[in-house]
């Protein structure tokens, strides 16, 4: 198998720099758009053949070096009794969201039966990819659950999660906990099927106050990696708009911290430390322009990684869904000829 991926968590030499992109399974395909027409994305996510088959598409079509799971981070809050809705050009939306104390008591705390399809999809992933590439499992983080949860969808500012976490703490933890709680069984069976690494996804905590994140965030997060430490894969942990809390997260204890544009690459490195694998961190937006524009950030990204081990290069965040085919694979192979060959230095 290419284990360049699981080498670059672990921090070994490779000969050349890992590559995969955050949402690279997605609209900005056309067979993924033709799976769309006729499945919903709850179904695709909860039908393990057709989450396997949309898992390899871009894998089939790009040199990636890693694969990830199709799902999604809000699977569990469904699974948890939150009525759970995709709508169209909306994303997505739950309409009896948590309002208070009565709403998180009501929240089932469910446990790893309540995903035999993720299981079921990881083994038949696996099966298709025949050992090509490593498989990434993945989940919601709890704070970027509950912000989901409370607002009943996508949120600028955060207003009820804080109003929550700021007015009534007790409350907020017993909620994190019980999230928590949840995303460790829902990890763990993608980890016994076989999902090579896992990469939690705190997208938006980057809201928050150093302060605030550790009081109110990080003691979580911090349970659940140690608790899936025993399964022995590496674990990734993502966060957006994250310069300020960097050091803290680093707290949390994962083997690879991603992050977003907004910081240099090697600032980020710095800030969490050599002694941890660092993903990232291509805007996203560099894949609508030129070629030559392009190059000359995948150029700077990787001179910021300075060939140190450890640095797997990835979008600072989800591609986006019109993003241009050719500029995909361009940017993959500029990774390709800007890696430099740790294996050689050492
Ligand atoms: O990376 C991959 O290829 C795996 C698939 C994946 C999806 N969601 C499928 C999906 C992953 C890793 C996610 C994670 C996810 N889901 C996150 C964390 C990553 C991030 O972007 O911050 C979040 C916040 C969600 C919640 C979510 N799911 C939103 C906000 C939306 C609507 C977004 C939009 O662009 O419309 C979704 C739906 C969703 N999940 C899509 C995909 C490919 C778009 C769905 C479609 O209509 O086909």
């Amino acid at each position: 198998m290419n284990d360049l991926f699981l080498k670059a968590c672990h921090r070994q030499p490779v000969e050349r720099t890992p590559v995969w992109f955050m949402r690279q399974a997605g609209r900005y395909m056309a067979e993924y758009q033709a799976i769309r027409r006729k499945h919903s994305i709850l179904d695709v996510c909860k039908t393990p053949a057709l989450a396997a088959e949309v898992t390899l598409q871009p894998i089939q079509r790009f040199k990636l070096d890693a694969a990830i799971i199709f799902a999604d981070i809000l699977l569990p809050l469904q699974a948890m009794g939150l009525n759970l809705e995709f709508v169209e050009g909306k994303g997505p939306v739950i309409d009896n969201p948590i309002r208070g104390e009565m709403g998180i008591v009501e929240l089932r705390a469910v446990d790893g039966e309540a995903f035999g399809y993720a299981g079921e999809a990881i083994r038949q992933a696996l099966e298709a990819l025949d050992n090509r590439v490593p498989l990434i499992g993945f989940a919601g983080a709890p704070f970027t659950l509950a912000s989901y949860a409370i607002e009943g969808g996508s949120s600028r500012d955060y207003a009820r999660t804080k109003q929550l976490m700021f007015s009534q703490p007790t409350v907020w933890h017993q909620l994190l906990s019980k999230l928590s709680a949840v995303v460790i069984e829902y990890l763990r069976v993608q980890s016994r099927a076989g999902a090579q690494a896992i990469q939690l996804f705190d997208s938006w905590v980057g809201c928050l106050s150093p302060a605030d994140y550790e009081e109110y965030v990080l003691p979580h997060v911090q349970s659940i990696i140690s608790a899936l430490r025993v399964e022995g894969i590496p674990i990734i942990y993502f966060g957006t708009g994250t310069t300020g809390l960097l050091p803290l997260m680093r707290k949390a204890g994962s083997d690879v911290m991603g992050v977003d544009w907004r910081v240099r690459l090697d600032d980020g490195w710095n800030l969490v430390g050599h002694d941890v694998a660092i993903q990232g961190n291509l805007d996203p937006m560099v894949l609508f322009s030129s070629e030559k524009e392009i190059e000359r950030r995948v150029r700077g990204i990787m001179q910021q990684a300075a060939g140190r081990p450890g640095h797997i290069f990835n979008l600072g965040h989800g591609i986006l869904p019109t993003t241009p085919l050719h500029s995909v694979e361009f940017a993959i192979d500029c990774v390709r000829r800007f890696s430099q060959d740790e294996s050689a230095a050492i």
